[in-house]
């Protein structure tokens, strides 16, 4: 055993066997100073694409330039070849065809850097979120909805890129803009003023339309998830459903909510309906304009057929901005708010952590003791100088287990068991006292090898969507078929296994609905086994298994608590007669400590706690 007085000259040979890491890590995270506006938060992200992005850019402005040099090419060919005839069409055509393969060429390659940036930026936001959940404490998961978590990864990632590849190219579009206003205005101003009258009104137009489609929107939004949530209620519940022969409540709950939803997008296309004829016309009739005072000019000679041309053609260059800034106005208040969101998760600091200097926990022999432990869920501190509040689950808790000892835990339902597990695995940390494993605080030892050394069985395990095999060798991939199956085969899962369509290959469904709770159970045993910790937790780990088929098991359970220190957290008595000693709980703290039948003989309460279980095991 290893005091805790030297931690420095601990052995740290311990390796857990983990699959190699296959993707790049994020090269950068985000600014983590709270006070600075989203996008300078997010410039270490942008400065890692500095090289794409201002290539991308370059290419782009070329791109649009062309674009904004071919009415000008147009209005000459007009001018020269058809109209004075001083020069041969030919040369324009191939002038033209030139800059249309330029252009092209070049947005083919501003496209590529832009979107390419843009998908990689959406990568690494991706793999920084979910990296960076993965860090969080129990205490951070208790607090939120996996669904928020889920949604800020897809829609707010999204909405986030989305700007990031659209503001650019707004940018660059104000360049054509102003190379194509220049350009008129060279040709003649009064005409270029005549051309562009109209087209604040695109804007004005295309404001009102947002101000009534956006709360609409939302409607529209929150409606399809109400469809999308009685869709998803009526598949994952179908057997709630049909077992009430409820169908029909269902598909009634559905045509209602489709309904609320279709009543929802038709206003919103009756809002777009009436806008946006006026706004695709609204350019139109800047062109009337211009085509009145422009003809009159050209019939005046003070103009020619070709400006006109080109005029006509520049209009469609211009309305493009009027257009859009109001949609990149939307836009950006959408990312802002999608990043804050994003920024929220990563703002928050796991509660758990290594401290400097943690060091690994090589063999343990496996001795543990909670030494005074208070303990309240969702707080931080606790108590003082007066002692321990009543929200405490655990409560001045003292328990001392010896290497290889197996021992059952007992208490009523929410008599902080769990917690007690928990705690030892260090998914939260005490308020007051400590727990130790061979002497050593937990807090002192890497989580890691915390809890390589600590095997944990839950009440209800969670199986992976993957293979029977993949499940078993979770936390260790690369052991052998021969290692699994000697592993199912001890967890006496191996006969139901080898009976599935495709044996250990199986795949288990999303929440293992094809196998009963007491198979699922067997197979987490399997895959304890196999991770071959020293210290062993079973979370009433047996209480989905029925009776006679946990007697089957009980070989298997006396093999898996061989040369380990084993905490048994049961109801049923078959499962507390494989311990050696017994410790009921109440209170929060440990009201009886013997045998079986030493608390039995003496303990009224330890009997009254097994007879309520008892009825509960009879579910
Ligand atoms: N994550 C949590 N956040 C807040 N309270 C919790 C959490 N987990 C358990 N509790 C509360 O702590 C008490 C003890 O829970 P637990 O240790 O799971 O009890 P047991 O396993 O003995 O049934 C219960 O009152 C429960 O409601
Ligand atoms: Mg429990």
């Amino acid at each position: 055993m290893h005091g805790e007085d030297h931690p420095t000259s601990e052995p740290t040979t311990f390796e857990a066997e983990a699959p190699t890491t296959r993707y790049p890590e994020p090269p950068s995270g985000i600014d983590p100073d709270q006070s600075k506006g989203w996008i300078a938060r997010l410039s270490p992200v942008l400065r890692t694409h500095r090289a794409v992005m201002s290539g991308a850019l370059a290419l782009a402005a070329v791109a649009m330039s062309i674009g904004a040099l071919v009415p000008l090419v147009t209005r000459n060919a007009i001018d020269n070849a058809l109209d004075a005839r001083t020069s041969n069409l030919s040369t324009f055509v191939i002038v033209l065809i030139v800059l249309g393969i330029t252009r092209a060429v070049f947005t083919f390659g501003y496209r590529y850097g832009l979107y390419g940036m843009a998908f990689r930026i959406e990568y690494q936001l991706r793999t920084m979120l979910h990296t960076h959940l993965s860090t969080l404490s129990f205490s951070f998961y208790d607090r939120v909805q996996s669904g928020q978590i889920i949604s800020r990864a897809n829609s707010d990632i999204r909405s986030v890129q989305m700007f990031l590849t659209f503001a650019p190219i707004m940018a660059v579009q104000l360049v054509s803009f102003v190379i194509a206003i220049a350009i008129m205005v060279s040709i003649n101003i009064i005409l270029t003023i005549v051309a562009m009258v109209a087209l604040p009104g695109v804007f004005v137009f295309g404001q009102r339309l947002r101000q009534l489609i956006f709360p609409i929107s939302w409607i529209v939004q929150s409606r399809m998830a109400d469809v999308a949530t009685v869709v998803d209620e009526n598949i994952n519940g179908v057997r709630v459903v049909k077992s009430f022969a409820a169908e029909e409540r269902q598909v009634n709950d559905l045509a209602d909510s489709a309904f609320r939803l279709r009543w929802a997008q038709m206003q919103a296309h009756y809002a777009r309906a009436r806008y946006n004829p006026i706004i695709e016309n609204i350019p139109r009739l800047g062109l009337a304009l211009m085509l009145l005072y422009g003809g009159l000019e050209v019939i005046d000679g003070n103009l020619s057929i070709g400006d006109l041309v080109a005029f006509n053609l520049y209009i469609v260059i211009l309305q493009a901005p009027f257009r859009f800034l109001g949609m990149l106005l939307m836009m950006s208040q959408r990312a802002k708010a999608s990043a804050e969101r994003i920024f929220e998760i990563l703002d928050e600091q796991p509660t758990v952590v290594d401290r400097g200097g943690a060091f690994d926990l090589v063999d343990p022999i496996g001795s543990i003791t909670f030494d005074s432990v208070t303990f309240a869920y969702g707080t931080e501190i606790v108590g003082g100088a007066e002692g321990v509040d009543s929200g405490n689950i655990l409560d001045d808790f003292n328990l001392d287990i010896s290497p290889g000892e197996r021992v059952a835990i007992v208490g009523r339902t929410g008599s902080g068991k769990s917690t007690i597990a928990r705690l030892l695995l260090r998914f939260y940390d005490t308020q007051m006292g400590r727990v130790t494993i061979d002497g050593n605080d937990v807090r002192d030892i890497t989580s890691r090898s915390l809890r390589h050394a600590v095997g944990l069985i839950p009440d209800e395990p969670f199986l992976f969507s993957t293979t029977v095999h993949d499940n078993i060798a979770y936390t260790r991939p690369d052991a052998s078929s021969d290692e699994v199956v000697a592993a199912a085969t001890a967890a006496n899962a191996h006969a139901f296994i080898r009976d599935l369509d495709e044996g250990y290959d199986s795949v288990v469904g999303e929440r293992g609905y094809d196998l009963s709770g007491g198979q699922r159970q067997r197979i987490a045993i399997a895959r304890t086994l196999l991770a071959n910790p020293r210290v062993l937790v079973l979370d009433d780990a047996t209480s989905a298994i029925d009776v006679q088929v946990e007697a089957e098991i009980h070989e298997a359970l006396l093999a898996l608590m061989e040369n380990r220190t084993t905490i048994i957290i049961a109801h049923r008595l078959s499962t507390i007669s494989l311990a050696d000693r017994v410790v009921l709980i109440e209170g929060g703290r440990v009201v009886a400590d013997g045998t079986h039948q030493e608390l039995l003989a003496t303990e009224p309460r330890y009997s009254a706690v097994l007879a309520a279980s008892d009825s509960d095991g009879h579910r």
